[in-house]
């Protein structure tokens, strides 16, 4: 794989020397701060600044985005957009309303687009029509991550289910062994919920409570019992949980102070970055009971109206580059998710991104689902909160499961 990631690299690097471009600025919100986030992103850097251009770094940290999509909010309000921010399909719509997207149709058409990209990313890149955003990847949420020694070391067999899942948990907690690792934080703590939902329920109940609002679903007995799940779930983690980055959390895997997590690959991209050998010492397997189902995030950069001549320029170049197949791949081999292509050789590829392709074009169309914990379906509002009705619920447990799917319904309903 390491050689397949010099070769990539060589490539990328003759390819930028290869353009000769007229000097101009990008400035990029995002938020990847982590290992693994920021060896990726140094792949996009590397594209822009070889080719004539700046980078301007405009990063807010906080996994997740809440943080930055608040900071960009402010920016946009007050009439100073970046060139580039990194953002999701809800956040597209939004901005696109207020009218300060980028036309990226000549880019699209010239690469074709519709051609090379699965029809789902395709939307998601549009604004009424027109496209706005360029997709780098396509990130599975529904994995669960193992430190194999250590299951093995309990002689916990890896849970595929949920009820094999508490019954490991069991087993691992009798052991000493904190059997999840976790961060309380409003994202984090959706994410949990959005897992326990897929695997306790299926993708038409999914469709009609948190892409549809349906008020009877969002109330209904289903959702009273995925919140019980998340309380039951909670006695599996550590007392320390408190505000803990998701990449402080991947790290108790990886030190084995923890058996398990629950998160996006972006995850992959740590243990990646400290050598862990994936389907050896760490293991991903979908998270217990969702193996039928693929929760994407897509991370796209969506671009913003600029005026100035030579910035505007540079933007062009970026957005031209991110679909590159060179660049797809080592962007993708340093931050664990899939190239958003669907033209590439996965043979550079680690076992878990081969599987997560396998799985995208398997589980069949209706059971790719957008994740809601991220943005990919809602508006940041409404994604908001749901989040926060998890997280008051999360950390309090005087708030019973009905209570919190009646808060459910109202923030939900408030936010659209
Ligand atoms: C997500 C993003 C991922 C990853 C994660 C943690 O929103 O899609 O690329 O960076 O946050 O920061």
């Amino acid at each position: 794989m390491l050689k397949h990631y010099k070769k990539a690299v060589i490539g990328l690097f003759m390819m930028v020397f290869s353009h000769i471009a007229i000097a101009g600025e990008v400035e990029v919100l995002h938020w990847w701060t982590s290992a693994g986030e920021v060896r990726a992103l140094n792949a996009l850097k590397l594209l822009l600044v070889e080719q004539g251009h700046s980078w301007k770094d405009f990063s807010v940290a906080g996994g997740g985005g809440d943080n930055a999509m608040a900071v960009l909010r402010s920016r946009l309000l007050s009439g100073v957009p970046p060139t580039a921010a990194h953002g999701k399909g809800g956040h597209i719509k939004e901005w696109g309303k207020l009218g300060l997207l980028a036309n990226l149709d000549q880019i699209a058409d010239e690469q074709n687009w519709p051609e090379i990209l699965p029809t789902f990313v395709n939307e998601l890149m549009k604004y009424n029509g027109q496209y706005v955003a360029v997709p780098v990847n396509i990130h599975r949420i529904n994995w669960l991550w193992v430190n194999a020694p250590l299951l093995q070391q309990a002689n916990v067999a890896v849970p595929t289910t949920i009820e094999a899942f508490w019954q490991a948990a069991d087993k691992l907690k009798k052991a000493g062994i904190i059997p999840l690792a976790h961060g309380d934080q409003p994202w984090q703590n959706s994410i949990l919920f959005e897992m326990l939902l897929l695997g306790m329920t299926d993708s038409h109940f999914f469709k009609k409570a948190f892409i549809d609002f349906d008020a009877m679903s969002l109330s209904s007995e289903k959702i009273v019992n995925v919140f019980a799940a998340l309380r039951k779930l909670k006695q599996y983690m550590d007392p320390d949980i408190a505000n803990r980055d998701w990449d402080d959390a991947t790290h108790m895997v990886i030190q084995g102070k923890a058996a398990m997590q629950i998160m996006g690959d972006w995850a992959k991209g740590e243990f990646t970055a400290v050598n862990k050998q994936l389907g050896k010492d760490v293991l991903c397997l979908p998270v217990p009971s969702t193996d039928k189902h693929y929760s994407y995030v897509i991370d796209s950069f969506i671009m913003f109206k600029i005026t100035d001549a030579e910035n505007k320029q540079a933007q062009i170049a970026l957005a031209k580059q991110m679909l590159n197949k060179n660049f797809q791949q080592v962007f993708n081999l340093s931050k664990g998710s899939i190239p958003a292509r669907q033209d590439m050789n996965m043979d550079a590829f680690d076992i878990c991104a081969k599987e997560s392709v396998k799985a995208v074009q398997t589980v069949g169309n209706g059971n790719v689902l957008p994740n809601i914990s991220i943005g990919m379906a809602t508006s940041i509002y409404t994604q908001t909160a749901i989040a926060e009705v998890v997280t008051h619920f999360f950390r309090n447990d005087t708030i019973s499961p009905e209570q919190a799917a009646k808060q459910l319904v109202n923030a939900v309903k408030a936010s659209l």
